[in-house]
């Protein structure tokens, strides 16, 4: 284990921002499994909180600990939307400076920001000068040919001057141009090595490794090198995996949770949502992989896939799925 690492350092294990996934439903849903996982919202923009037809900000206080992601690069507005988040209770503040999509290239944030770290430290600075929370930053290894372990580094001490103490790295590189997001999640190559580096060379900061992490084996091999662990996919897709975190990582005598008691405890949240007007469907479309590799998953995917979207579906939808379940 690193030399200064809190015993329970906050990011020691996080599920990871994911757009259109992680939307406050799904990490409530996340957090029936896990007290002590941080959750991230899925990336929002300065601008669209800014402009907002809606509060892009609201969430349930039984998610915490929370950390919001921010993308933009307009450092008068970060900090504006920083202000703001730490005033609604979110307990950290992270700056993508790693999606490569186009639309947020050309809105001049995410992963090409990689390219401009003087630009991210003065971000950094500024939402850091306004708010008490930490502000993080999660990136890349590098980005097209710019990715020399003396590029990463360059960029985590400029940020790192400007104060920035947390950083989480997905440990591969992104092509800007080429590769879709999801090309840019699976074909460049992972290289968990230059990120124990990164931790070996600022043993002072706070480092998290991400990228093709799946099992509780593998995020304690990590934890040999680095303060924490970010999973995405395999979080999302096999939440069980966040059912057996807490004994695993956190503490010897916290319960296993089930799948089976994972959904259930949602039941009520559910039903006050369904009461407030949402739809069922926008909460369980994060709950399908719940029973991954249990006897009768795929009839639970497939009737609530079937039935959640109807006009007037409620919480039957989710009880009658639950029947077809064995674990
Ligand atoms: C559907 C989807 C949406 C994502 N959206 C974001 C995002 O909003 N912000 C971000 O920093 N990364 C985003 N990512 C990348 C993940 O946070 C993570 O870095 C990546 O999936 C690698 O981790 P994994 O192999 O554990 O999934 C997204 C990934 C997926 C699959």
């Amino acid at each position: 284990m690193p030399q200064n690492q809190p015993h329970f350092y906050r990011g020691r294990f996080a599920v990871a921002p994911m757009l259109d996934w992680t939307t406050r439903h799904c990490r409530y849903f996340h957090r029936q499994f896990s007290r002590h996982a941080l959750l991230y919202t899925e990336m929002v923009t300065a601008q669209a909180i800014i402009h907002a037809k809606y509060d892009h900000l609201d969430f349930d206080a039984a998610e915490h600990p929370v950390a919001l992601q921010l993308g933009g690069s307009d450092p008068a507005q970060l900090k504006h939307c920083a202000q703001l988040a730490e005033q609604r209770g979110y307990q950290e503040i992270n700056l993508n400076v790693g999606c490569p999509s186009d639309r947020v290239q050309n809105g001049m944030f995410g992963a090409c920001l990689m390219a401009k770290a003087n630009l991210v430290a003065e971000c950094v600075q500024q939402m850091q000068s306004a708010v008490q929370i930490p502000v993080t930053v999660k990136t890349r290894i590098g980005i097209d040919d710019f990715d020399s372990y003396d590029f990463l580094y360059n960029f985590v001490q400029t940020a790192k001057q400007a104060g920035c103490r947390e950083f989480i790295v997905h440990a591969r590189k992104a092509w800007l141009s080429g590769l879709s997001p999801k090309q840019n999640r699976e074909i460049p190559p992972l290289n968990y090595e230059r990120v124990y580096q990164l931790k070996q060379d600022f043993s002072d900061l706070l480092i998290s490794i991400n990228g093709g992490i799946k099992k509780i084996e593998e995020i304690k091999q990590h934890l040999q090198h680095v303060d924490g662990v970010m999973v995405g996919r395999e979080a999302y897709q096999n939440p069980s995996l966040l059912g057996r975190i807490d004994q695993a990582l956190f503490d010897p005598n916290a319960p296993i949770i089930t799948p089976r008691q994972a959904v259930e405890r949602m039941l009520p949240y559910i039903e006050s949502q369904l009461s407030q007007g949402v739809y069922l469907n926008h909460i369980v479309r994060h709950m399908l992989g719940a029973f991954q590799n249990c006897k009768g998953a795929r009839q639970w995917r497939r009737y609530l896939s079937e039935n959640a979207y109807k006009e007037g579906a409620g919480i039957e939808v989710v009880e009658t799925a639950l029947g077809f379940v064995e674990e």
